[in-house]
């Protein structure tokens, strides 16, 4: 049956897929094209905008249906600390990317103040590794939460 809580799981895996693939489309097609096909006015600037809305509109989205999903599984049914364990650190990742994501969204203008750091810099590649490591978490407690409902 499609219940709430279905519809909630899979926006909260769209929003994750359509991060961090767009992430991994970025960075291993649309930046690499658009250095090698010379100087097209305008065009990077563009994506990027329409790129750091989508990653605003995901960052939302994850953090609603997270809440809901957290509140959801930890009322269900009781979780042993392995599974509180995990989903405390999936949510300090997490938090990590947002406040990253939120940094990439003002490189505008630190390259404006030519204020460039290592850190913005790396910071694309670190929310990729870090939604990755994110992914892993987020199978991970799917499993153990599955072990705490299986019958002995
Ligand atoms: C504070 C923010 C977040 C919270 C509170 C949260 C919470 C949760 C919870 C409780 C689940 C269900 C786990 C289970 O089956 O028991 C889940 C699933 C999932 N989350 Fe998150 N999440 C957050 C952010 C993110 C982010 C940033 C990503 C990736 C970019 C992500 C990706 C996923 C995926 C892929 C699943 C499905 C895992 C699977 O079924 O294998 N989440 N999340």
């Amino acid at each position: 049956m499609l219940e709430i809580r279905v519809i909630v799981r899979t926006v909260h895996i769209l929003a994750a897929a359509a991060w961090i693939g767009g992430n991994i489309l970025y960075l291993v097609a649309v930046i690499p094209a658009l250095r090698s096909g010379g100087p097209a006015p305008g065009v990077g600037a563009q994506i990027a905008a329409h790129f750091r809305h989508l990653v605003n509109i995901c960052v939302g989205v994850l953090l609603l249906t997270g809440a809901y999903l957290a509140f959801d599984r930890l009322t269900s049914t009781s979780l042993g600390w392995p599974y509180l364990l995990v989903l405390g650190l999936k949510i300090i990742v997490a938090l990590a990317m947002f406040v990253l994501a939120i940094y990439i969204g003002q490189s505008n203008i630190r390259r404006l103040a030519k204020r460039t750091t290592r850190l913005s810099k790396a910071a694309p590649q670190l929310v990729l590794a870090l939604g990755m490591v994110v992914f892993l978490l987020s199978a991970l407690l799917t499993g153990l939460f599955e072990a705490s409902i299986a019958p002995n």
